[in-house]
């Protein structure tokens, strides 16, 4: 059994968790253990390979650490010794890995001194140890992040996993400037949408690059791309499914012809057009990432503009459900809602250095 940490973005704790204990059943064989959740993840113990495979199969968190080792260490020379005495050969496919260091409430606090002495420990092992050469100058293996984070002087030793930040998901090459993290994404999608039974049609009316339609189509389908540790462990073999809730249709609007010419998304409907101008046509789920006003500016104040964007959709397209994400600064009277439409919840988040609030409203 190993220990996993799986990191996501402060506040999706909890439908990280969600996500996790929906999809371990449906994925995986062995049962689904204990998981622990905390600020900025879960932890769990697992066998490696199932923990390995959570990569794949998980769309909200961010990355996923292996626990190598936790030991309590005040000063360089001790952690040069674990470091040189730890059976690296096991993890790595090559002698030097990327370090990354953190530390807070410690003994050791100068990043520079602590990667040098981590540094020098595996090289140390190595010459002990060497990797075959054979392995050592194969050419494909990927460079290994190995996160060393000291916190009140407990040591944590953590191999990344994930390479990548999660959110790369592989598949799509074109993202524009004010794309939506594939991560926050999934968690919108699946914050706006887990309890419901049957979805027809789901429309993104300023969808710019397709990422909410993209993650809704694709949230329970693997993710496709390479990761380090297919270099030293097969993750566990995936059940293949045929998914919880899916939508039949996926729409795509936008008032930019370009974005909508270059949308790579077979499977969406897509068209050019301004919210504001839409004539009425029912959608079953609406979502929408709106322009914050910041790198382009709004016409009107942006209390006004937020407002008549979400009465616009609310009569426009009935929706049963509809999610909007919108600059935690703006002030929103949810009581001014068209008549049977109520707000039912609101996810908080940071998307890229800009504090949002995710609303969601519901018929009823
Ligand atoms: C913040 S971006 C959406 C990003 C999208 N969620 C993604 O991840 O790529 C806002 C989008 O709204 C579009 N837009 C702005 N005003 C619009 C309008 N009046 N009608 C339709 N689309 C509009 C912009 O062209 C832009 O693509």
């Amino acid at each position: 059994m190993a220990k996993f940490f799986i990191s996501c973005a402060i506040n999706l704790e909890e439908l990280a968790l969600k996500e996790l204990k929906l999809k371990w059943p449906m994925f995986l064989d062995s049962p689904l253990p204990e998981i622990n959740l905390v600020k900025g993840g879960l932890e769990l113990e697992c066998e490696i390979p199932d923990g390995l495979a959570l990569n794949l199969i998980l769309k909200i968190p961010t990355r996923i650490l292996l626990r190598l080792k936790e030991q309590k260490c005040r000063d360089i020379p001790k952690l040069y010794n674990i470091v040189r005495k730890f059976p690296w050969k096991q993890y790595l496919k090559k002698e030097k890995v990327k370090w990354h260091i953190t530390t807070q409430q410690s003994r050791l606090i100068h990043s520079k001194k602590i990667e040098k002495a981590c540094a020098d420990g595996l090289n140390d092992f190595f010459k002990a140890n060497a990797l075959p050469e054979k392995i050592k100058n194969a050419p494909n293996f990927c460079e290994q992040q190995v996160f060393i984070r000291i916190n009140e002087d407990l040591l944590t030793l953590s191999l990344d996993t994930s390479g990548e930040l999660l959110h790369i998901r592989g598949n799509r090459s074109f993202r524009g400037h004010a794309s939506l993290r594939e991560t926050y994404a999934a968690a919108c999608i699946y914050k706006l949408v887990n309890d419901m039974d049957e979805t027809n049609s789901l429309l993104d009316p300023m969808f710019g690059t397709g990422t909410f339609l993209s993650e809704a189509h694709d949230f329970f389908l693997p993710t496709q791309r390479s990761f380090p540790f297919f270099d030293w462990c097969e993750p566990s073999p995936l059940k293949s499914t045929k998914g919880h809730w899916r939508f039949k249709n996926y729409h795509g609007r936008d008032i930019d012809s370009l974005i909508v010419d270059k949308c790579e998304l077979s499977f969406v409907e897509k068209k050019v057009a301004d919210i504001f101008q839409s004539r009425p046509e029912h959608f079953d789920v609406v979502i929408c990432n709106p322009p914050y006003g910041k790198r382009v500016k709004l016409d009107i104040y942006p209390v006004d503009y937020f407002n008549k964007l979400l009465s616009v959709m609310l009569e426009n397209y009935s929706p049963i459900r509809l999610g909007i994400l919108i600059p935690h600064t703006i002030r929103m009277d949810f009581k001014k809602l068209p008549a049977h439409y109520k707000l039912t919840s609101t996810l908080p988040f940071n998307n890229n250095g800009i504090k949002v609030n995710f609303y969601v409203i519901n018929k009823y």
